[in-house]
């Protein structure tokens, strides 16, 4: 595959710092080599630049940084764009999550379906009325489907960047009342931890991929690392307990390589000021061998 990394060190979508350091975390561990080694081409784009502005905390409407992260998305979704216009592959290393918002509206262009898998504890499905919180890490995922505040949603183009029905949720254990309500009211499909545990992660991923495939012209992943478990990824923002642990969720990304679905990924809320010796940032890199082909046979 033609490969080609950005680096997004947001950190606006919450209030705690060192998601900013989250991408260089992940290239430490090691992740440009493994991908070349597994015969890929690869470029590093580096990082994109996040500025906040006039440096003050803004808070407008009960939404966190606004503005700076208007900009910053602005900013991402253009580089996405331009990865995709190039017909590479665009994996993208977080980061916040509310660098999706960017992410989505700059890959989306070029798809009249895009699918989504968001691997996560959480569905990011806030607006600024049901969020508890007013981080805008916890609303990506409503801005993409043109839910929530008109600058969130406009990014890069006024409609819609993602239909509900092209999207499928997995791991989900913290979901908020508007988020659950949101997601019986569009019909959005998830595998909450209830159904991870009953079905097992492997048949998760094969009725993801089986469902997606036909009404969708891409697939993107974005894997939050708060989608594990926390005894695995402890450099993360908001951990939630019970999630998947890493050998599961390495094997549903071998079933995702194996399937070659995928258009575009990435891997967010990588936070070593939190994390115990990069351990989050080298789940991160191993997750993306795997994605990328490795195996451990
Ligand atoms: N649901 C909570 C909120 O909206 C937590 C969101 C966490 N999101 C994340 N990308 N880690 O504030
Ligand atoms: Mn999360
Ligand atoms: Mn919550
Ligand atoms: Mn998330």
């Amino acid at each position: 595959k033609n490969i080609s990394i950005i680096g997004v060190p947001m950190h606006l979508g919450q209030p705690r710092p060192g998601t900013d350091l989250g991408p260089d975390a992940i290239r430490h561990a090691g992740v440009v080599d493994k991908l070349k080694r597994l015969q890929h081409d690869v470029e590093d784009l580096g990082n994109i630049k996040i500025d906040s502005v006039a440096g003050e905390e803004q808070r407008e409407d009960n939404l966190l940084n606004l503005q700076s992260i208007i900009d910053a998305s602005t900013i991402l979704a253009e580089k996405a764009d331009d990865v995709v216009a190039a017909d590479r592959f665009p994996l993208l290393f977080g980061g916040d999550h509310s660098m999706a918002i960017g992410s989505l509206a700059g890959i989306s262009k070029h798809y009249e379906n895009l699918g989504v898998i968001w691997y996560d504890a959480h569905g990011d499905l806030n607006d600024s009325a049901t969020s508890p919180s007013g981080n805008i890490h916890g609303m990506p995922l409503a801005a993409s489907l043109g839910i929530g505040h008109q600058k969130l949603t406009n990014v890069h183009g006024e409609q819609p960047k993602v239909k509900p029905e092209n999207l499928v949720i997995i791991g989900a254990r913290d979901l908020d009342p508007g988020e659950k309500e949101l997601i019986k009211e569009r019909g959005i499909k998830v595998y909450s931890m209830r159904e991870v545990d009953e079905f097992g992660m492997e048949q998760v991923i094969q009725e993801t991929i089986a469902y997606l495939k036909d009404r969708t012209d891409g697939i993107h992943l974005s894997l939050d690392l708060d989608g594990l478990d926390p005894m695995e990824t402890p450099g993360v923002g908001t951990p939630v307990e019970g999630g998947p642990s890493y050998r599961e969720t390495r094997h549903a990304l071998e079933l995702l390589h194996d399937a070659d679905v995928l258009t575009s990924a990435e891997f967010v809320e990588v936070n070593p000021l939190l994390d115990d010796k990069n351990k989050t940032g080298i789940v991160a890199a191993n997750l993306i061998s795997a994605l990328f082909g490795e195996t451990l046979k």
